[in-house]
């Protein structure tokens, strides 16, 4: 049995998404590889990478150096806004497969929205790479409501997850709302809010009253409420404190008073970058 015993999973149209998964934005080369790897020692089942982030390489190394079987692991990768009309969404899949060196990803989806590209298009093609056996099940990220909605009418095969920045200092309940709606999982991106809990009072307090640190308290919210949370730390020592979050229950009182601590600039992530992005 691993150090963390068995991370419980979140059933989303036919997919089965391991809680907690490791996030890997920013971490490349040896570190990565070494941080993927600690962490499927450790028990983690569920990994998230994408082509944008440079590292699917290094991921795939840490995968085959953890010595856990391949079907025992959940990976997800994500496809950039520049690469989704059909015939480029279908290449990118591919190169993303030759970099982690497998022949299927758990979870591929579409990393932001591209207002060039008509959606059908894009949707069409992901339902594609799905019924070739690139990817076992299909996703969107960064999606508003109205942008699921679309993506949902278009699709001929079933969408498992919106994965959005999702924290307690940010309300998402009307996303959260449209997932559950349509039977996806929402995955919490940025969900320590890249650090900025660590000096919150509340959270401090209520971890105080568990015997858990902020950022377990942080994660805890989420999960409890079958948010899938996909923490990063480029720190060997706090994966273990990252997935340690089903030992204990948050009271309804405490999970209103962080419910609390959302408020309009809560994002870390711009959503204005979305729309100046250059897609092409
Ligand atoms: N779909 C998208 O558009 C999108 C966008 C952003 C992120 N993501 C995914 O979501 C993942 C997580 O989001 P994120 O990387 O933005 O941020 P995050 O997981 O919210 O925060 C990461 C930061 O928190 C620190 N940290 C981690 N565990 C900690 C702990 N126990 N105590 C104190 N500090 C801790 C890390 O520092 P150390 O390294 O020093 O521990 C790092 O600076 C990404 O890695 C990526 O896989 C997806």
């Amino acid at each position: 049995m691993s150090e963390l015993g068995s991370i419980p999973s979140i059933a989303a149209n036919g997919a089965n998404i391991p809680l907690v998964g490791l996030g890997t934005w920013e971490l490349r080369g040896r570190a990565c590889a070494r941080v993927v790897e600690q962490a499927l020692r450790l028990g983690y089942r569920h990994i998230d990478t994408a082509e944008m982030y440079d590292n699917e390489r290094d991921v795939g190394e840490g995968l085959r150096a953890s010595g856990v079987k391949r079907s025992e692991v959940f990976v997800t990768t994500k496809i950039w806004p520049n690469h989704f009309t059909p015939r480029d969404l279908e290449r990118a899949a591919r190169d993303c497969l030759a970099r982690l060196r497998l022949g299927e990803v758990d979870l591929l989806l579409l990393h932001w929205p591209n207002p060039n590209v008509p959606l059908a298009e894009t949707i069409g093609a992901l339902c594609k790479a799905k019924r070739d056996g690139l990817a076992r099940h299909i996703g969107v990220s960064n999606f508003t409501v109205a942008l699921v909605e679309q993506a949902l009418a278009a699709a001929t095969e079933p969408l498992v997850c919106n994965q959005v920045e999702c924290h307690p200092f940010l309300d998402q309940s009307k996303v959260l709302a449209a997932c559950r709606g349509h039977g996806m999982a929402l995955v919490a991106y940025s969900p320590l809010a890249r650090g900025q809990f660590h000096r919150n009072e509340l959270l401090n307090r209520i971890g105080a009253t568990h015997q858990k640190t902020a950022a377990q308290i942080c994660l805890r919210y989420l999960v409890q409420q079958d948010i899938v949370v996909i923490p990063r730390s480029s720190k060997l020592e706090r994966l273990t404190e990252n997935a340690s979050l089903f030992d204990f229950t948050l009271s309804e009182s405490e999970i209103a008073e962080i419910a609390a601590l959302a408020h309009p600039d809560g994002r870390t992530v711009d959503w204005a970058y979305s729309g100046r992005m250059k897609w092409d």
